[in-house]
């Protein structure tokens, strides 16, 4: 039998279109009655050919059904033989899915999701994943683990590069772009790829950013803050789910019940499949949940793991069926979920990926636009004292471009890029000199081997270089390996010996520029004072070069906002905006120095409030901060109504107004916080933002719409409420903004009035 068994819809198309796929149900339920057990089992493992060719290493599994999707096989000729063994040559000709780590653009490489989430654009993030489907799915690819949606509050953890920051509601709202821009209008379109929302769940609240540690995170923390962005994704038609490695309140995530069966299937009602991660089965056993791989495959499977990735524990799943330990409707129900996602993405009809070259270029000339908008708009202006940005070309005569990371064209590309191509990267160096010509002197003097070197050697030709030019800009930070997956710090200071360059090219007397590339943020506090202006680059993919060198220039003015809060001291981790208040919160009067505390001061003098008595208690760069070359004020805040009901409505609006001189974007946020509840709330919380652009001059109201189910949180009860009564509502260029006003929310009883 093949799939051609399979009835075709007369159009040859399948999709989602609305219908979430249910119209593939009799197709699936007829292949269903087909499958043996073996050949089900096989749907719900993922191989891998990391051992050799994949033909060779998958070609007699795929026959026999042994495996129904791969993973790391981007060769458009082997994915077109691996899927032609598995519809020509196994017994039911199902196709199959072909997984990559497509996470921040292939090819081309755009700004790591961190730095994407600075643009606080949804538009620019869905385009740049809609450049990187189309590019990927050009080579066969058709599904990708992204995007990552843990709540990332560590920025020792490595993989808050992955991520889209430390904010719910920020990370929700792009991460639904991503899901749009990788699995477009329609699944089955050639170019779309089905997405997956990863770790579920917790993973980013690893215990001290070490990753792969245990999580410990309360139910209600879980609800309110970490579990909204994967509803979010779901509710956008996101196709797959993948689990977390950590455990989580003493249950790891990959055989959690309560996660993968009550959350996710009882009370979301989600019909895509949850793939484990890498080895996250044959791990239970490590975790010292499970004796072995049989009870670890009866655990994940139990718990609602549809598929297996990369081990093959799955193995033991038909003896587990047939000794009675698990029900065949358990393995049915996991081998629908992943069928309708193959029939929505349309390979029954089509499995096969056709050479597009032609297209390939197109897109190529496309996806450089995208990556260049959207680095321009992630980097932030952190500081830029005496307005040193941007620079007048016509003032100055010679810059000195100094530091390890100036001309790092792979460096810049940061983590996860198995496919991106350095070759295509423009590194900052090659920016500037493509920009200014011969009008500007540059003198490039690298002064470090790596971001990590510790030889200092070279600092005196750098500093001669800083003398001779009118401003020195320093490019530096971490080198690409330095974060992402297992690659946690203790230490998030610069590496090597950064900061003494910085002191070194200090002397100049020269002014002095920093450009910091980086995969999460990084204790600057020792630098901070010897720069005038930091430009924080995060990693910014193929395009860096070109994007720095026009906000360097001025061409563009920076418009990106800290999607995580950087701390000034790696102690004050865990650190970030939307904390609770506690009962003694500290204030202005919170400030010691500790030098200054005298020898034997009383126990209570310096005052009882929550702060570290060595460091300031506020951050060194709030959430949503971020400078601009331009002035933005924000004056007239309203609220279009004093009240609100339950189920209402009202609208805040702002005057925003560009008195500056230039044209550029603001990102303007709005805040909430519920001052009184049944249980504590979070000091502020983004509730929206809107990125709007303003020529010098011109003012426009910005307003944002507010339902009252915006004010909900998951109460005591365990379930979702909204209290009555008074609410805050701020509205600014950061989290720290104090324009403020406040509404109430009437009860039912007080609307009837
Ligand atoms: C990572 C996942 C990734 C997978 C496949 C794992 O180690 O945690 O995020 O998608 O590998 O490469």
């Amino acid at each position: 039998m093949s799939s051609n068994l399979i009835e075709k819809k007369p159009d040859g198309r399948e999709g989602r279109d609305g219908d979430r796929g249910h119209h593939h149900d009799q197709r699936i339920a007829s292949l269903l009655e087909q499958m043996s057990l073996e050949e089900k089992i096989g749907q719900m493992m993922l191989g891998q050919p990391d051992e050799g060719p994949a033909p060779e290493v998958l070609g007699d599994l795929l026959r026999n059904g042994g495996i129904g999707s791969v993973i790391n096989v981007i060769d458009r000729d082997t994915v077109n033989e691996l899927q032609r063994i598995a519809v020509e040559e196994s017994r039911l000709g199902i196709p199959l899915l072909v997984g990559r780590d497509v996470i921040h653009g292939f090819q081309t490489v755009m700004p790591i999701p961190l730095g994407q989430a600075a643009s606080f654009n949804p538009d620019i993030v869905r385009d740049a994943a809609r450049a990187a489907a189309e590019e990927a799915s050009a080579t066969g690819v058709n599904w990708t683990y992204a995007p990552m949606v843990d709540i990332s509050r560590d920025p020792r953890w490595g993989r808050i590069a992955e991520s889209l920051g430390e904010d719910p509601f920020l990370t929700a709202e792009l991460a639904v772009a991503m899901v749009e821009g990788f699995q477009g209008k329609n699944l089955a379109a050639p170019d779309a790829i089905a997405a997956c929302a990863k770790h579920f769940a917790g993973y980013g609240a690893s215990e001290s950013g070490r990753d792969y540690a245990t999580t410990n995170i309360p139910e209600n923390e879980l609800r309110n803050v970490y579990l909204p962005p994967f509803k979010s994704c779901i509710d956008a038609g996101v196709a797959s789910l993948m689990t977390s490695f950590s455990d989580i309140d003493g249950l790891p995530a990959t055989a959690n019940g309560f996660l993968l069966k009550q959350v996710l299937r009882e009370e979301w009602d989600y019909e895509g499949f949850v793939v484990s991660d890498w080895a996250s089965i044959p791990e239970l056993t490590t975790h010292g949940l499970t004796a072995d791989d049989r009870g670890a495959a009866l655990a994940a499977a139990a718990a609602g793991v549809d598929m297996e990735m990369a081990t093959d524990t799955y193995r033991h799943l038909a003896d587990l069926v047939n000794s009675g330990k698990l029900s065949v409707e358990a393995i049915d129900a996991a081998v629908t979920r992943i069928l309708r996602i193959k029939f929505q993405l349309g390979l029954f009809d089509q499995p096969y990926t056709d050479a597009r070259d032609e297209r390939a270029k197109d897109v190529r000339g496309r996806a450089f636009e995208i990556a260049r908008k959207a680095a321009t708009q992630s980097m932030v202006l952190l500081k830029n004292d005496d307005e040193v940005l941007p620079l007048d070309s016509e003032r100055i005569a010679s810059v000195a471009v100094i530091g390890p990371l100036a001309d790092a064209p792979y460096e810049q590309l940061g983590t996860w890029i198995f496919d991106g191509d350095p070759d295509l990267s423009v590194s900052a160096v090659q920016g500037i000199r493509a920009l200014v010509g011969d009008s500007i002197q540059i003198r490039h003097v690298p002064a470090m081997e790596t971001s990590r070197s510790r030889d200092t050697s070279a600092f005196d030709s750098a500093l001669a270089a800083a003398r001779e030019s009118d401003i020195s800009i320093l490019f530096l930070g971490e080198e690409s390996i330095l974060s992402g997956e297992a690659h946690s710090r203790a230490d998030i200071d610069l590496p090597g010996a950064q900061a003494e360059l910085v002191r070194r090219i200090r002397q100049a007397g020269k002014p002095v520029v920093a450009v910091i590339l980086a995969g999460r943020p990084l204790t600057l506090s020792n630098i901070v004072d010897d720069v005038d202006a930091i430009l924080y680059a995060w990693h910014p993919g193929s395009m860096g070069g070109p994007a720095i060198a026009d906000l360097l220039f001025g061409i563009e003015s920076p418009s990106g906002k800290l999607p995580v809060t950087f701390p000034r001291v790696v102690g004050q981790i865990p650190i970030y905006y939307n904390q609770k208040r506690g009962g003694k919160p500290p204030g202005p009067d919170s400030i010691v120095h500790i030098d200054d505390i005298p020898v034997r001061a009383p126990q209570t003098s310096l005052g009882m409030t929550a702060f570290h008595l060595d460091t300031h208690y506020t951050p060194l760069f709030a959430f949503g901060h971020g400078l601009s070359y331009t002035r933005f004020e924000y004056d007239n805040l309203r609220t279009s109504a004093a009240t609100i009901p339950i189920g209402g409505s009202l609208t805040v609006s702002v005057d925003l107004k560009n008195t500056g001189r230039i044209a550029a974007d603001e990102v303007v946020q709005l805040y909430l916080c519920d001052p009184v509840a049944s249980l504590t709330r979070p000091v502020r919380e983004l509730k929206g933002f809107k990125r709007v652009h303003l020529e010098p001059g011109q003012m426009q109201t910005v307003a944002f719409d507010l339902h009252s189910d915006m004010l909900k949180f998951w109460g005591r009860n365990n379930e979702w409420i909204v209290e009555p009564g008074l609410f805050q509502v701020w509205v600014g260029g950061s989290s720290e903004t104090s324009l403020g006003t406040e509404f109430q929310l009437l009860s039912d009883r007080e609307s009837d009035d």
